[in-house]
């Protein structure tokens, strides 16, 4: 089978290392992939954004498989445009990808179909907007309505603060059209955790479980980010929480995307706060894999990807059995100096190979490229996701850690804490 996968994280690094493990990959390619991604790819220098160059490419190619990594092009409707080629893609019609691409959307389905999330309301007048939120308590949660890069999102802890967010969204148009409307609602107290399950259109089989680190330092300090480390099981995720979630979120919301005519196809995200009491509530939806949670559950798959995802695009998930490694697997994303905020490109990254050397750890490579004399040069905010196994957690994190400190890169950092919590 002809495979193209679309994106240049670690995330479509992890999706191209286990791909062309497959029997069933004869040929893969990348768009546009990057340094570490050429490894197992051959990258092709096409946009995620440039949809037309994409069906192009695919159509010319005779690619069997299209397997999209970010969320912009779903939005934008590369699927629905490589579904009228005829060309079987993973990933949601822009339909349907809504999930993500509009918090307003999201919410209103949860309301309409009785799924578990915060209270909210959603707003395009500043006015109305602040009013709504002395009528609730503090911290109160803003969110732009579509796509912002992660950004899009304030936890508001004064009026002052709020009022703030509010405008900067809605008059001073901070995020653009994404921020032209508002969702705002209620904060969750509880514990963060992230649930996976991809979806045919009927039918949901959950992933195995995963937890990321979104602030940039140690103790959850700092900005957000795309995510600095991951691991996987996530120990809070038991099975009597996943079959709640299962039942009380995940397939309400595939049977009220089939009734309301935007039928789910692909990888379901959801970001769940487990309340006190220990009840699930939907935070968000995602319509593709996490980056870097991606990466930790690609590590523990078993089962052939291509067959899954395949299952998953031909609407036969129903008969479908994923199986995992009892392994844990644990991502230390290296990003360079500054991120998320400006940072410099071009520093040359040394001692990968030493990094490697562990047959258990794999570095994936997020943003990278490659020098005119072979040298690896980081190319971005998030640069490699080292990634290991072990029997624990524990073990996992220290062959993971013990795997960053071979890399020879002076310009870049990590955080020191990936997994500790669950250790101690
Ligand atoms: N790790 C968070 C995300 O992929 O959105």
């Amino acid at each position: 089978m002809k495979i193209l996968v679309v994106g240049s994280g670690g995330r479509e690094h992890s999706l191209c290392w286990t791909l062309a493990a497959s029997p069933l990959c004869e040929k893969l390619y990348c768009a546009p992939g990057n340094a570490g991604i050429a490894q197992e790819a051959e990258c092709v220098p096409i946009a995620v954004d440039d949809i037309p160059a994409l069906v192009d490419f695919a159509k010319r190619e005779n690619i069997e498989l299209v397997v999209v990594g970010p969320e912009a092009p779903l939005v934008a409707g590369l699927v629905d445009r490589l579904d009228e080629a005829g060309i079987r893609a993973f990933g949601p019609t822009a339909a349907a990808a809504a999930l993500e691409g509009s918090k307003g959307f999201t919410k209103d389905l949860c309301a309409k179909y009785g799924i578990p999330t915060a209270d909210y309301q959603r707003f395009t007048e500043a006015a109305a907007a602040k009013a709504f939120v002395r009528e609730r308590s503090l911290p109160i949660v803003i969110k732009a309505d579509g796509l912002a890069a992660g950004k899009g999102v304030v936890i508001a802890t004064s009026l002052e603060e709020a009022d703030r967010a509010i405008e900067g969204a809605l008059e001073e148009q901070a995020f653009g059209a994404a921020g032209a409307e508002l969702v705002i609602e209620d904060f969750m107290e509880g514990e963060e955790v992230s649930f996976f399950a991809l979806v045919d259109g009927t039918s949901a089989v959950p992933l195995a479980s995963a937890q990321d680190y979104k602030r940039v330092f140690d103790d959850d300090q700092g900005p957000n980010t795309g995510g600095m480390g991951a691991y996987s099981p996530a120990p809070l995720m038991t099975d009597a929480l996943a079959a709640r979630v299962m039942a009380e979120i995940i397939e309400p919301t595939v049977a009220a995307m089939e009734a309301e005519s935007r039928p789910f196809k692909g990888v379901l995200y959801a970001g769940l706060m487990i309340t006190p009491e220990g009840d699930p509530k939907l935070v968000e939806y995602n319509v593709r894999f996490g980056d870097p949670e991606c990466q930790v559950l690609l590590m523990r798959l078993m089962s052939d990807l291509v067959t899954a995802l395949v299952a998953t695009c031909d609407g036969v998930l129903g008969s479908f059995d994923l199986r995992w490694y009892p392994e844990a697997a644990l991502c230390i994303v290296m990003a360079t100096e500054g991120y998320p905020g400006s940072y410099a490109k071009g520093s040359v990254i040394g001692g990968l190979e030493a990094a490697e050397s562990d047959a258990d750890v794999t570095v994936f490579h997020a943003g990278t490229k490659q020098g005119a004399d072979g040298a690896c040069l980081a190319n971005g905010g998030r640069v490699l996701g080292v990634t290991a196994l072990g029997e624990s957690i524990g073990a996992a994190r220290d062959r993971a850690y013990a795997a960053v400190d071979r890399i020879d890169w002076p310009e870049g950092f990590c955080r020191r804490d990936i997994g500790a919590r669950v250790v101690e």
